[in-house]
């Protein structure tokens, strides 16, 4: 008795997501990054990743009631020139799609940093930190600040967030299980950054946005199957697979310079496979059926789209700066894997350290 359940014990690993279904905050910074060419720029990549936890520790705890968080997503690219083999098996590179006038773009992006917490204090420094870090190795591609507007509303009036799911539905939506074990707990996220053509969009009667978004605007009342338009932006970005609607989760920030005429939504949606979010961008930009679009987009352009896999943090604790090039090292990355739903799964293989992944108990954030 006492031998099993010491291989019980032995066999378990404590592995931590990253905090994907954490609730809304009221500040967030999207930062999309490109890795500079050459091999020296692949070290202080590695060796961030292994430090974001200290890091967001070391930053979060100066004030831990802001809920600071960050998740860290790699780039289909990325991932070959950090780890090679294996990978998780739907990270691709953002697919770009073009229908009429409608487009949206595919645009550089090897690493994500998606930085929540209830002050843009916090924000700022984890990004600062981050960027501390990577200074040379990497070019920013993208940065943006994105707020909270009033009661969770877009820019274009809209409460948005209201369908997110919640709890286990949630987990259930963004976390990777038995389909991909290796990657378990892992999840995708796909961003795009639109601008709004805002003075377009108020020319427009309210019933008339209304009927494009599917909602009612003041009371965010669902509008009834019989008047809802099959255009309308929550029956497109319905999905069903087996009689089973597939839900993703997102957290869309506003985000604008109003000196400059810039407003606009950042969209980030997270699932546990990318061809949910695939699915709903074909029903907006080409439509279901094809030609009866997402009307948003007739006042909405998308100017950046990146797909991103986002590992767990025991994933990214265990990484080593010192870990060969993938094409040398004939793809001996350790994994440690996490069940979709617990924090407590069967360990694969120990880590690279030979330990029992204890270690990984670091990535915790008990301020979260
Ligand atoms: C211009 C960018 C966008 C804006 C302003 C926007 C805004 C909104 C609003 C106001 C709602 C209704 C409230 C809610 O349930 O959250 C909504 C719902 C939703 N949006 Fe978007 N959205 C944008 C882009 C996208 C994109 C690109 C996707 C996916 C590829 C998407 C997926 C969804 C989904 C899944 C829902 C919930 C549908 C439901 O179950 O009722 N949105 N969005």
């Amino acid at each position: 008795m006492a031998s099993e359940s010491l291989t019980t014990q032995a066999s378990a690993v404590l592995t931590v997501q990253q905090p994907v279904a954490a609730p809304l905050t009221k500040a967030a910074i999207f930062l999309v990054v490109t890795i500079n060419a050459g091999e020296e720029n692949r070290v202080p990549v590695l060796s961030l990743c292994a430090d974001l936890s200290a890091l967001l520790r070391s930053v979060g705890f100066r004030s831990l009631e802001g809920s600071l968080s960050c998740i860290m997503g790699i780039g289909s690219d990325a991932w070959d020139r950090l780890f090679g083999s294996p990978r998780p098996a739907e990270l691709h590179s953002f697919r770009e799609i073009k229908s009429g006038p409608r487009h949206a773009v595919s645009t550089p992006g090897d690493l994500i940093f998606h930085i929540r917490a209830k002050h843009m204090d916090l924000c700022f420094e984890l990004a600062a930190q981050i960027m501390d870090r990577l200074k040379g190795a990497v070019t920013t591609a993208d940065e943006v600040q994105g707020f909270r507007y009033f009661d969770e509303r877009d820019l274009l009036g809209f409460v948005d967030g209201t369908e997110n799911p919640t709890g286990t539905l949630a987990t259930d939506a963004v976390f990777i299980g038995d389909e991909d074990p290796t990657f378990a707990g892992g999840s995708y996220v796909i961003v795009q950054k639109y601008l709004h053509n805002l003075d377009a969009w108020n020319k427009i009667p309210v019933e008339a946005q209304e009927n494009i978004i599917g909602r009612k605007k003041l009371s965010d009342i669902e509008l009834d199957d019989s008047v809802k338009p099959t255009f309308a932006h929550n029956a497109l970005n319905t999905i069903e697979e087996n009689g089973r609607e597939i839900k993703i989760l997102r957290d869309n920030m506003p985000f604008g310079r109003p000196g400059h005429g810039e407003f606009g939504t950042y969209f980030i949606g997270y699932s546990r496979s990318p061809r949910t979010i695939e699915q709903m961008l074909d029903n907006m930009f080409i439509g279901r059926p094809p030609g009866n679009y997402d009307r948003i987009l007739d006042f909405s352009t998308a100017i950046t789209g990146n797909l991103f896999f986002t590992p767990t943090v025991t994933f990214l604790d265990n990484v080593s700066p010192d870990q060969p090039a993938p094409s040398a090292s004939s793809g001996s990355q350790t994994v440690a894997a996490a069940s979709a739903h617990v924090e407590t799964s069967p360990a694969i293989g120990p880590s690279k350290d030979g330990s029992l992944g204890i270690g990984s108990l670091k990535g915790e954030r008990p301020h979260e």
